[in-house]
Order: C-alpha cells, then sequence, then structure tokens
C-alpha cells in the first residue's frame, strides 16, 4: 500500500505517472537524479524521459548530474536516446563510455565529494528538477531516501522542482538508516561534528520544502545491481599481502589492533580484496567508505566488521536479496550518509582512514592512472578514489600485476594519464607483492615497486629502463622520449612485450 508510505495527507493528492512526471523536463534543463554506485536510483522517470525522445523525435538534450554510476537501465537508455549533453559526476555503463569517448556526451569527472559543495555554490548553474527515490515520504514531507544518500540532499535544496519516485519495492526497513548533514554557507562553518563511524549528526530524512514537491511517481522495482567478478588466485594473494602488511603494522605499533576505518573502492579487485580480510585474525573492523559491495557483508557475516558508515549499498543480485530481507539485523551496524560526507577531507583525515582503491596502471614512481586507457579512453571515472586517497591515514592501491592476458603490464615507465600523484600513493599491491613507499624518494620508490610489484615478464625491462634513465639523471629520472613507448607497444602491436631477438 504505498498510501501509506506517504505520511504527509496533502502530497498524496499528487500522484503522477512517470510520463507525466517526465514532461516537466523540457531541452537544455538540467536534471539530478538520485543513485549512487546503481543503488537508489531514479528509475522510471528517466527511462520515459528517454521513451519520449525517441518517439516523438523532439530535440532533447539535458545536463545529467547524479550522485555516482546508475543502473545501466538508466544510462544507457538516455545514452541510446541522445539525451544526455553533459554528464557528472561518474558513470560506469558501457553505451554511455561510449558517447563520451566518441566526444558526444561532455563527461565532467569530478570527485564525488566535492560536487556538493560546487551544487550549491552555484559554480555548474541551476537545476530545474530533481527525480529522488524514496522509500517514505514524512508527515512533513521529507523524503526518506533507499539504498542510497549521494547528492540527493543538495538537489532538493536547490532544485526549483522535485519529483519523488516512491519505490515500494525498497523495504521500509530502510528507514532509520540515513543521516543526512549539510554542511553550513560560509563564511564562518562550523566544523562537521563527526568523530567516530557510527556517530549521527543529522536527520534520517532528506529536508524538502514539500510545495517543490510536484509529483510522486509510484515504482516497484529492484535496483539493478550487476554481477561482479568472483575472487581469483590474484585477488586472494592481494589479500594475503594485505593482510600481512596490516599484521606487520600492528606488531610495529603504528595501527591498533582493529586497524583505523577501511574504505574500499568501487569493482571486482576492490570487492575481493575485501572479502579477503574475512579469513583474516583481524577482528572488530570498521568501515568508513562510500560504498559498499558484497565484501563488507562477507566481513560482517564473519563477524569481522563492527560497523560500516557508507552513501550506497550496491550488491549483486542474489546478496542483495539476502540483505533485504534481513536487514532489520543489519542495520543496527549500518549508517548511509551523503556522500559530501562519506567523501569528506575533514572526516577521512581524522578518522585516519586506511583508504583502498583500485588502478589500472601504476608507474614506477607510484603515480596512479585509475581511469584512462592507453591515456585517452575513459573507463569509469575518478569517483571517490581521490578523495580518499589524498586525505586517508594509508593510502592503498591494488591492480593486477598484468592486464590483457599478459599482453599489458599494469606497472609502466610512465603511466598514461595522472589521476592519483606519487604523494597520495603509499602503499602499491599487486598479486607479486607489497611495495611500502612511505618514506621513499623516487628512486627508491621505483626499485620498491620494480622488486615486489612488477610481473616477472616485464620487471628486467622496468629495471633496464630506470637504469639508463638514472645514468641521465634527475630527481625523478625518465627517458622522456621513451616513457610513453610502452603504451604506444600496445596500441600498434597488441602487446607491451617487446619483441624477442627473432622477432626484431
Ligand atoms: N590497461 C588496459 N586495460 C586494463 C588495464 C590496463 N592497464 N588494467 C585493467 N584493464 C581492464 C581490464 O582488462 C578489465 O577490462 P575487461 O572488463 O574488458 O576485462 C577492466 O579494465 C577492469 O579491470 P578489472 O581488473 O576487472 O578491475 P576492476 O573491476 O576492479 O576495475 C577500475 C578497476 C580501475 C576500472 C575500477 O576500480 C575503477 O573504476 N576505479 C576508479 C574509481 C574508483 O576508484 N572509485 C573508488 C571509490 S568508489
Amino acid at each position: 500500500m504505498y498510501e501509506d508510505r506517504i505520511r504527509n495527507p496533502q502530497l498524496r493528492s499528487r500522484i503522477l505517472s512517470a510520463e507525466e512526471a517526465a514532461a516537466y523536463i523540457q531541452d537544455g534543463m538540467t536534471v539530478g537524479i538520485s543513485g549512487f554506485t546503481r543503488a537508489g536510483d531514479a528509475k522510471a522517470v528517466p527511462m520515459a524521459l528517454a521513451e519520449r525522445a525517441q518517439r516523438t523525435g523532439e530535440r532533447l538534450r539535458i545536463n545529467l548530474w547524479t550522485g555516482a554510476s546508475v543502473a545501466e537501465e538508466v544510462d544507457r537508455v538516455l545514452a541510446d536516446a541522445g539525451v544526455i549533453a553533459r554528464r557528472l559526476p561518474f558513470q560506469s555503463e558501457s553505451h554511455m563510455r561510449a558517447c563520451i569517448n566518441r566526444g558526444d556526451v561532455m563527461y565532467v569527472d569530478q570527485h564525488l565529494g566535492e560536487m556538493g559543495e560546487w551544487i550549491r555554490a552555484g559554480e555548474l548553474g541551476r537545476l530545474d528538477v530533481a527525480i529522488l527515490e524514496a522509500v517514505a515520504i514524512t508527515e512533513d514531507g521529507c523524503i526518506v531516501p533507499s539504498t542510497s544518500v549521494g547528492n540527493s540532499p543538495t538537489f532538493a535544496q536547490i532544485a526549483d522542482r522535485i519529483v519523488v519516485e516512491l519505490n515500494v519495492h525498497q523495504p521500509e526497513s530502510l528507514e532509520g538508516m540515513h543521516d543526512v548533514f549539510i554542511p553550513g554557507p560560509r563564511p564562518h562553518r562550523q566544523p562537521i561534528p563527526l568523530c567516530q563511524v557510527d556517530q549521527r549528526i543529522g536527520t534520517p530524512y532528506i529536508p524538502v520544502k514539500p510545495d517543490k514537491i510536484v509529483g510522486i511517481v509510484v515504482t516497484d522495482r529492484d535496483d539493478h545491481f550487476v554481477e561482479i567478478a568472483p575472487a581469483d588466485a590474484d585477488t586472494k594473494r592481494m589479500a594475503e599481502h594485505l593482510v600481512d602488511f596490516f599484521e606487520h603494522e600492528v606488531r610495529r605499533g603504528r595501527l591498533p589492533k582493529t586497524l583505523y576505518p577501511l574504505q574500499s573502492g568501487v569493482g571486482a579487485v576492490a570487492n575481493a580484496v575485501l572479502s579477503g580480510l574475512a579469513a583474516s585474525p583481524l577482528q572488530d573492523l570498521e568501515m568508513y567508505s562510500e560504498v559498499l559491495q558484497d565484501g563488507a557483508f562477507d566481513l560482517f557475516d564473519a563477524g569481522k566488521l563492527r560497523f560500516a558508515s557508507s552513501c550506497s549499498i550496491t550488491l549483486t543480485p542474489e546478496r542483495a536479496r539476502r540483505v533485504m530481507n534481513d536487514l532489520p539485523a543489519y542495520r543496527r551496524h549500518l549508517i548511509l550518509r551523503p556522500q559530501e560526507i562519506s567523501n569528506h577531507p575533514e572526516v577521512i583525515r581524522r578518522l585516519g582512514v586506511i583508504a583502498m582503491n583500485t588502478a589500472l596502471e601504476v608507474d614506477i614512481y607510484g603515480n596512479v592512472n585509475s581511469t584512462h586507457v592507453g591515456g585517452t579512453e575513459i573507463v569509469n571515472g575518478i569517483g571517490g578514489s581521490g578523495d580518499f586517497a589524498r586525505n586517508a591515514l594509508l593510502s592503498v592501491f591494488f591492480t593486477k600485476s598484468t592486464a590483457k592476458g599478459g599482453r599489458v603490464s599494469s606497472i609502466v615507465p610512465m603511466v598514461a594519464h595522472v589521476d592519483h600523484t606519487e604523494h597520495d600513493v603509499d602503499i602499491v599491491v599487486t598479486e607479486q607483492g607489497l611495495a611500502d613507499l612511505r618514506g621513499l624518494a623516487p628512486r627508491e620508490r621505483a626499485r620498491a615497486l620494480i622488486e615486489r610489484c612488477a610481473h616477472p615478464a616485464y620487471r628486467d625491462a622496468l629495471a633496464a629502463y630506470f637504469a639508463a634513465a638514472c645514468r641521465r639523471g634527475g630527481q625523478t629520472p625518465h627517458l622522456i622520449e621513451q616513457a610513453l613507448s610502452w603504451h604506444a607497444r600496445y596500441r600498434n602491436a597488441g602487446t607491451m612485450l617487446a619483441p624477442t631477438r627473432q622477432e626484431v
């Protein structure tokens, strides 16, 4: 009964169809939709918009803002309908990616924690319509979000109009799990009063002026979660290297036995490594993260995770069913926050977060490329990795030492695109080993990365490059004319492996 979920009597009369709600969106508008890493997305109205554009052939190009990536069914249909002119701040869908790489969509790949600030400061222009998924509307007309909070509180604050997608498929027991706090205006902003992972500092709903709500669309749809590659021998070895490192740091008295709050990024590798911690002797862990994937729930189920603060819950379909059925048991250990708070530099630094993100490639000095294959083609985006890497107590990056069946080395002389500079990269882990780069000068970092992290098939070539560069000299030695030759070789010959004598 959706009526029970709309507790404000005046708003009960504002039920619209998705098509009627989509009629509020016109060519040239900016639309903000809820959704963070495919969780809690607005679903029906964006689809109705795409359908309208295809059916009528009218000119309809909008700027789309989200929390982070949204479901394939949303980004894909909008990309296919040619509706998106500009997209912020993160995506992970193949059709949208193709539009971006063709230059048809202007993609602003932005630190997730920063976007709310930019919006409220007016730096991105006005927001015409916000479409926000909810599990309920309170007596005062405020919005109870679903499986993510994302940028929705800021969208609700500044949008001219709000459409609520009331999703009756999402369990009502999600209510009470959210903690919504928006930093105050400048000047004279006060500190964010968040000193512990499990602390509540805001409201369990998104404050809204009910007059702004022009319509409520009732939906009954699951989040469109995706399968994620399971752990393999390589990711298990990475988890073992990391656990060895944590235990070493505990023995040296540099980390407490419970560690500091963990952040774990998107993707198969980060998820598998986190799952791997479930088999470790570590206990009473906490997470302060922007996304909780299956790996976090493996830790909960293994009794290793005491509490998790996140911005979203993003699970594989089978795991989502189990977690949603068992939500009352998990909710005592979980808080969902706006991305501005989950990714806030002030809080990350105060808590001493241990950030764990994934690189596509790392260069011999520790600069990380997480986003652009070959330096040009975007995969997903920087997401929150920069928010965490820059401000964490310990910034860890994972990557398998090779990709594409061994034809690509993930440790290269120079990365073809830089997302995280060497100054924000403390630890690099591949299945080959772990390089602790803290306190090392560039030449020492290069030796550690080549010896501990590079794949044996590429180690000699990297060492030869580094030796030749050192002969030329410099604080950070390079053979500048050869630095990207590995990428050029992959582009031209389909492999980074140097030709053998016979092939030359
Ligand atoms: N060159 C070319 N392709 C590479 C590569 C490299 N050096 N390294 C990896 N790839 C390819 C893989 O082959 C794979 O391609 P496929 O899907 O065609 O098989 C793809 O990139 C993903 O790699 P995978 O090893 O499966 O890793 P993943 O699922 O863990 O994703 C990132 C890795 C980097 C794409 C992902 O973590 C990401 O988008 N990170 C940036 C955002 C972020 O860190 N957010 C964190 C806070 S939420």
